[in-house]
């Protein structure tokens, strides 16, 4: 069935979105503070709206996706939002989703926060995924819709539930990239072929390794921390030597010296029989 949407930012993520549910057959309004960016989906079929406050008009359903929280709270600002869904797509912090959600219910409108795991030539394609979290009654509304720009999936009724599992979830991935950046300059400080070594070394390694995090997890999540598989003093001893080796091959370590510190903590607190797990504890503020 062909709905009514408004999305407001056409960004290069907004304009796919927008893109996507024009593609499926609904009839969407746009609006982006710089206009040209309308025209070609206008083109496309959309109808351009003049201010925020029209787009929002236009549609129950309000698709936003801006720089930031600041920006959706400047667009929104003057819109007729009662009675409306708004959809923050934008990428931002959990208590700022969840200031956002208390803002817009004191404004009548019912609130779903959206993590994009995904960029936008991903949009309506078969790998991407966003997380809502928010409003179910929202989500259960809209869903069909939702499902035509990725894959949805509801986590929580607390807003600030999406971003924060996206923000882990690019958390697992800056730590992936920081371990293949700082293996790159080591294989590149010997004139390995860094290609190969990617290839047909590190990323089956990293697949075998990520098959394990779920037992890691349960771990976590028990608090037992003991292990049959490598303990922490074994993991002190080997990231010595990575260190030391990255300093003898003329690479700086800085990328590995933070979980060294962790690590240290764990095991001078007399913990080094421990697994990985335990160094979670070690994280937590107070
Ligand atoms: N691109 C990605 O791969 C990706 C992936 C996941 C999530 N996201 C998230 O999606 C959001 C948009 O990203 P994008 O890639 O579309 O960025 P972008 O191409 O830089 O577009 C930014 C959009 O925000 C608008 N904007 C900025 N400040 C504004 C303000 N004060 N008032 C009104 N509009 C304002 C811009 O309007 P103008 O055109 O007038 O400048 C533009 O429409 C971000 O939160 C980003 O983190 C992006």
């Amino acid at each position: 069935m062909s709905e009514n949407i408004s999305v407001l930012g056409l960004g290069l993520m907004g304009s796919a979105l927008a893109e996507s549910l024009l593609a499926a057959g609904h009839r969407v309004t746009v609006w982006n503070r710089s206009p040209d960016k309308a025209e070609p989906l206008v083109a496309k079929g959309a109808t351009r709206a003049a201010t925020p406050a029209q787009a929002v008009g236009a549609s129950e359903l309000v698709i936003v996706c801006v720089l930031d929280y600041p920006a959706v709270r400047e667009v929104l600002e003057d819109a007729p939002l009662r009675g409306r869904v708004v959809v923050n797509l934008t990428t931002g912090r959990p208590v700022e989703a969840r200031e956002t959600a208390t803002w817009a219910a004191g404004r009548g409108a019912d609130y779903l926060d959206g993590g994009i795991m995904a960029v936008p030539y991903m949009i309506a394609k078969p790998g991407a995924l966003i997380l809502y979290s928010g409003s179910r009654t929202a989500y259960d509304r809209h869903e069909e819709v939702l499902a035509v720009m990725a894959e949805p999936r509801y986590v929580d009724p607390d807003p600030g539930m999406a971003p924060l599992l996206d923000l882990a979830m690019l958390t697992g991935m800056y730590g992936q990239i920081a371990g293949f950046l700082a293996a790159a300059a080591l294989v590149t400080s010997a004139k390995y072929p860094l290609t190969e070594f990617t290839g047909t070394l590190l990323v089956p390694w990293l697949n075998a390794m990520a098959a394990s995090e779920p037992a890691t997890a349960a771990a976590i999540e028990s608090g037992d921390h003991r292990t049959e598989v490598s303990n922490l003093e074994i993991n002190r001893v080997g990231m010595d030597n990575l260190i030391r080796t990255f300093r003898e091959q003329g690479v700086r370590p800085d990328l590995l010296i933070p979980m060294k510190t962790i690590l240290d903590q764990r095991v001078a607190r007399g913990l080094g029989h421990e697994g990985l797990s335990g160094l979670v504890e070690e994280l937590r503020i107070g």
